[in-house]
This record gives C-alpha cells, sequence and structure tokens, in this order.
C-alpha cells in the first residue's frame, strides 16, 4: 500500500469563535499538482499555515509520508521537504539575485551565519542556486541586485528561493498576483517546468492560469471542500461557476 505523500484528515482552524477552516481532507502523492480556487477569506491561506506550521490546526491531523507533524514547528516541516513560496518583503533587494540565493540555501543549514565569510565557496551550493536560477529562468539576471528586477522577476526569485530546500511539497500562494499578462505567462512556464517528482498545491485567482497547471482542483468556500475535481470536472460544475467562475479574477 503506498502511502500519500501529504495527508490533511479532518482539519480544523479556529481562531475564536471564527472556524476558518472546517473538516478539510486532503491527500496529495508524490509530483501531483493540485489547485486550491475559492473566493477571498475561504480559508486558503490558513491552510497553507496549518501546513507549513504558521498556524497550527486545532483539529485533525497532518502526515508527511505518514509521519504526524500537525504540531510540529515550520523548521521540523521544512526539513520534511515542505516548502513555500517567500513573500516578495523577504527579498533583500540590495543583495545580488545570486547572493539571496545563496542566503536562502543556507536557510536550512547551521553554516547560516557565514554567509558573508564564505559567498562562493561551496560547489554543491552553487549547484543548487544554479539549478534554482535556470528553473526559474533567471540564469541571466544572476549579478543583478533585486531591487533592479521586475515585479515578475522579483515573484520568480521568491520561488527560486523556495526550491534551494529540494523541497518534496510546494505550497505557491496566488503566484501570479499582479503580474501583467506576459508575465503571468512566464510564472506558468516557470511552474509547468518544475521538477516532476515535486509534489504542488497553488492557490490561484487566476483560474484558466491554475487550470492549465493542475491534474486536480479543490474548490473552498467559508472554509469547507464543496467541490473537488479534474480541470474539466471543475470547469463544467454549474455551483462553481456561480460561486466562483462567474467572478474570474476578482472573487
Ligand atoms: N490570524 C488570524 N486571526 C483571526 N482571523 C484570521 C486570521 N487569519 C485569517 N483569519 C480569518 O480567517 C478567514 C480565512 O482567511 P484566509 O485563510 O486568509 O482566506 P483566503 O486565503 O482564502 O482569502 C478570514 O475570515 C480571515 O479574516
Ligand atoms: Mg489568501
Amino acid at each position: 500500500m503506498s502511502t500519500a505523500l501529504l495527508e490533511l484528515e479532518h482539519i480544523g482552524i479556529s481562531f475564536g469563535a471564527l472556524k476558518a477552516v472546517n473538516e478539510v481532507n486532503l491527500s496529495l502523492r508524490e509530483g501531483e499538482r493540485v489547485a486550491i480556487f475559492g473566493p477571498n477569506g475561504a480559508g486558503k491561506t490558513t491552510l497553507f499555515n496549518a501546513i507549513t506550521g504558521l498556524n497550527i490546526a486545532t483539529e485533525g491531523a497532518i502526515r508527511v509520508a505518514g509521519v504526524d507533524i500537525t504540531n510540529s514547528t515550520p523548521y521540523v516541516r521544512a526539513s520534511k521537504g515542505i516548502a513555500r513560496t517567500f513573500q516578495i518583503t523577504n527579498l533583500f533587494f540590495g543583495l545580488t539575485v545570486e547572493d539571496n540565493l545563496l542566503l536562502a540555501t543556507r536557510g536550512l543549514k547551521n553554516t547560516k551565519f557565514s554567509f558573508w565569510k564564505s559567498s562562493n565557496s561551496n560547489e554543491s551550493e552553487n549547484a543548487v542556486v544554479d539549478s534554482a536560477l535556470e528553473r526559474c529562468h533567471l540564469t541571466k539576471k544572476r549579478s543583478i541586485q533585486v531591487k533592479h528586477l521586475s515585479y515578475g522577476e522579483q515573484r520568480q526569485l521568491e520561488l527560486a528561493m523556495s526550491l534551494t530546500s529540494s523541497p518534496r511539497i510546494l505550497l505557491l500562494d496566488e503566484p501570479a498576483a499582479g503580474l501583467s499578462a506576459v508575465e503571468r505567462k512566464v510564472m506558468a512556464d516557470v511552474i509547468r517546468g518544475l521538477p516532476s517528482d515535486l509534489a504542488l498545491i497553488l492557490i490561484e485567482h487566476d483560474i484558466e492560469l491554475a487550470l492549465s497547471l493542475v491534474d486536480r482542483v479543490i474548490c473552498m468556500y467559508q472554509g469547507q471542500i464543496f467541490a473537488e475535481g479534474s480541470p474539466d470536472e471543475i470547469r463544467n460544475n454549474p455551483k462553481v461557476q456561480d460561486i466562483y467562475l462567474g467572478r474570474r479574477n476578482r472573487a
């Protein structure tokens, strides 16, 4: 019997009287790509936070490859292969693209504080950085200071930084938000080109973009999953159209 890579079982997350996430079940296999749709306030980001450890689920269980991580620290979860995109505010704008990636590479290791001493010293780190740059279409920008990147390139860099820990499960919270049509297309290509064994959960308001990237979609509303299916099933689900698809990009 194969164990799911990520398993959420009856997850509930409450903030005082507000039940932001309610009875969510989700199972993700290696390499599987899932989108989560839902209007603002549906509980999507809160669910991500419960997976990464920013919030602790108040009900239910979360497992990675069969190991319970429901109450684990973010660090433990990261070491088990869970990563999410950094927010742009986590980028160092005065540093180069490469140095931002080196910092991210060292984030999970105890060499973290030797950054200033040993720039460019480690071959395996450089290989990780090279691979992340290439995957995120940033190789030519390696020596550019982050403040000189376009907004779209900054978001590509966030994604590149999340890849430096070689995750097994990557959570992307609205990676195309605020991007122009051209930048969105680049981001879609980058996501499409991610390693095929990397499992992905994508929160995205650009529905057509998301549907072109995933195997399965989960629709949330008021903290609960109300529909689940293949991209085609979701496109043709009248309930989904009512609650969400009719209000594309602004829901
Ligand atoms: N730290 C928090 N404290 C209190 N309420 C919160 C907190 N985080 C989120 N919420 C509430 O939980 C609900 C779900 O929010 P969120 O997960 O951000 O929705 P989504 O990402 O789907 O837009 C919202 O009603 C939001 O106001
Ligand atoms: Mg959100």
